[in-house]
């Protein structure tokens, strides 16, 4: 395991470590939450978590939670997400963030929303002083328009890129949409562009998470500190 991969896992098992039996858990997409996946399965098998369920917030990740053993629920039968674990592409420090890198943006907004309490796992890489210096804005549209859609994303100051699986072959979520990374460098008003983007009628979901997470759990090589809105913790 690379040592990257390592600050991942140690973010992982200190998120796992806030949840209670009976919870129902919302399971967020990516490398990062992967090792808090298993880590949950593992628990579940020792008996040291009992009547746990979860909602997974992508195709993979339902495939990963059965794999680890993880016993799935859904919309149909809960209204409410007791804690919502998942990861980021970039965190200010404000805790607002990008996601949707790897594209289960949408689903990973609906589950933080329906949570009583999101907490996002990072390794230090993805902290930054102003959202956007580091990773663009992944902008989930309906095919319909799609070259309207990056002429309006790129009128709004972005460079724009409709996201590909492969030469030829727009990348498809898991809602049969395509994904527009929108590059603006520093977005000075995150939350201003979120109500932008957030009018436009192709654009089922963005990425930017503004006010949603109430903990980043980030992992570094000097140990694990935790940034909440009242301010960073340290646990090394
Ligand atoms: C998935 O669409 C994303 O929002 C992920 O949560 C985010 O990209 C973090 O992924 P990694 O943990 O793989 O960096």
């Amino acid at each position: 395991m690379s040592d990257r991969e390592k600050l991942k896992r140690e973010a992982c098992l200190s998120a796992v470590e806030e949840i209670k039996h009976g919870m129902i858990l919302g399971l967020g997409s990516g490398s990062t939450v992967r090792f808090a996946l298993e880590e949950i399965g593992n628990r579940i098998a020792s008996g040291a978590l009992r009547g746990i369920r979860g909602i997974p917030s992508s195709g993979e990740t339902e495939k990963l939670s059965l794999k680890y053993g993880i016993p799935l629920t859904s919309f149909d039968e809960q209204s409410t997400i007791d804690l919502d674990i998942d990861g980021a592409d970039e965190v200010d420090p404000h805790l607002n963030l990008i996601k949707g890198g790897g594209g289960a943006l949408l689903r990973e907004k609906i589950l933080a929303q329906a949570s009583r309490r999101t907490v996002i796992v990072v390794d230090e890489s993805k902290i930054s002083r102003s959202l956007g210096e580091k990773r663009p804005v992944p902008v989930e549209i309906i095919p319909f328009s799609w070259k309207a859609e990056v002429a309006y994303l790129e009128s709004l100051g972005s460079r724009a890129v409709l996201r590909q699986d492969g030469p030829g072959n727009p990348f498809v979520t898991d809602q049969g949409n395509y994904i527009i990374d929108c590059d603006f460098k520093e977005i000075r008003d995150p939350a201003g562009l979120a109500r932008i983007l957030s009018q436009r009628a192709a654009i089922m979901e963005h990425g930017l998470f503004i006010g949603l997470a109430a903990e980043v759990i980030v992992a570094g090589a000097d140990g694990i500190r935790r940034m909440s809105r009242g301010g960073t913790s340290g646990e090394a």
